[in-house]
């Protein structure tokens, strides 16, 4: 595994965990799957802000069929406990979902509550059909039952950064998936 040093004042090393043509490989095959099973189809992508930008924009142009897109932002907040997180959700999508086939893009899935929160919201909406997509699961650390038909890769515990994914907002132009490590 190989090691970049980029951040000298905070001493800390990103390491590489899927590098550049691991993702693009994973992401190409992910829009053949979806260009499959959405044939005949005209499909909403309702991204999830911030961390979805760069592996949606590579998605949708893997995708050949004509699409929508639309975009959802959440924050979550903590009131004491991990168990009480709440997600607020922001930037109203201005697409009628109803009656659509809507794929909800997240960069990386942790406890579920976003994804769960959006899906409970995109469902009062009534559309003909819901399913998750996302980059990233960290399935040990899900919080709440979701279903998640389409996944990239599966971490563990690890706080992932790089290709879209923050620490404190930075690391989101890191053109892999990394994770902070200590020197
Ligand atoms: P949730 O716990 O599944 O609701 O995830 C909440 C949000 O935390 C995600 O949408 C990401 O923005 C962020 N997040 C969770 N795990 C990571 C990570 O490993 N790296 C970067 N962001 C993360
Ligand atoms: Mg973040």
């Amino acid at each position: 595994m190989s090691s970049l040093d980029i951040d000298k004042d905070n001493l800390q090393t990103v390491e590489i965990l899927l590098d550049q043509k691991t993702i693009a490989r994973k992401v190409e095959e992910m829009g053949q799957l979806l260009t499959y099973d959405y044939r005949g189809e005209s499909p909403v992508l309702v991204g999830v802000l911030k961390g979805c930008i760069v592996f949606l924009s590579d998605l949708m142009r893997a995708i050949k069929l004509p699409l929508e897109l639309e975009f959802i932002s959440a924050a979550s907040y903590r009131h004491g406990t991990e168990q009480d997180e709440e997600v607020v959700l922001g930037g109203p999508v201005s697409i009628p979902l109803k009656e659509r086939h809507v794929l909800l893009v997240e960069g990386v899935v942790d406890s579920g509550r976003t994804v769960s929160r959006i899906q409970g919201h995109i469902r009062l909406m009534e559309p003909a059909s819901l399913e998750v997509v996302t980059l990233i699961d960290k399935p040990a650390s899900h919080r709440t039952e979701i279903d998640i038909k389409y996944k990239g890769f599966t971490v563990g515990n690890e706080f992932v950064i790089g290709y879209g994914l923050d620490n404190t907002q930075q690391y989101r132009n890191l053109p892999f998936v990394g994770k902070l490590v200590d020197r």
